[in-house]
């Protein structure tokens, strides 16, 4: 299993990972057009978890904007497929991206907008930023001292 920039080939698949929760009452068709236009999407970096050369989960890396200040990122839109939910691939690909920013992308602090209850992001270390939605990891493992980014 490893951790890789999504190909612009495999976007669809990326969007169609949250069709049940994001679809909103579109169709299909109606979906994948406002994801391929979509003006947050053209501003972050995809990335994706491969198991024997399958995408088994998805989501997207901001910098640079939505108010995040150098140092900082986002991410958002994770995603796994409906049928593969539950078998850790989410945590995953979070922990791996996580690694990754840290390590080698002068990652000081990665925030994330929590859809769902926030135990899942707490269990991967992330802290609730108190009274909102917003949650962080420092690399330091630092408290919460910056400004919290727009949702995204
Ligand atoms: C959230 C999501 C990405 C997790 O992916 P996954 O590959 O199933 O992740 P894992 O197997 O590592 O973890 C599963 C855990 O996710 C959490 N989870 C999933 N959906 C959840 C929801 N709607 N509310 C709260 N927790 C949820 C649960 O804690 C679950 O653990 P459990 O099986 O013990 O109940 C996946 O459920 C998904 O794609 N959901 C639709 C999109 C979405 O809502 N994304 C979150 C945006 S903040």
């Amino acid at each position: 299993m490893y951790l890789r920039l999504a190909e612009p080939y495999e976007l669809d698949i990326v969007y169609l990972m949250g069709f049940d929760v994001w679809g909103d009452g579109l169709s299909l068709d109606e979906y994948l057009s406002c994801c391929r236009n979509s003006g947050k999407y053209f501003r972050g970096t995809w990335y994706v978890l491969v198991e024997k050369e399958q995408v088994v989960s998805a989501l997207i890396v901001y910098s640079g904007t939505f108010g995040l200040q150098e140092g900082s990122f986002g991410l958002g839109s994770v995603a796994t497929p409906p049928t593969l939910r539950r078998k850790g691939y989410g945590s995953k690909l979070v922990n791996l991206v996580k690694a990754e920013l840290f390590a080698h992308q002068n990652c000081e602090v990665l925030y994330l907008h929590s859809d769902i209850d926030q135990q899942f992001y707490k269990r991967l270390g992330f802290v609730s930023v108190e009274g909102s939605d917003c949650m962080y990891i420092a690399s330091d493992d630092a408290e919460f001292k910056g400004s919290m980014p727009d949702y995204f």
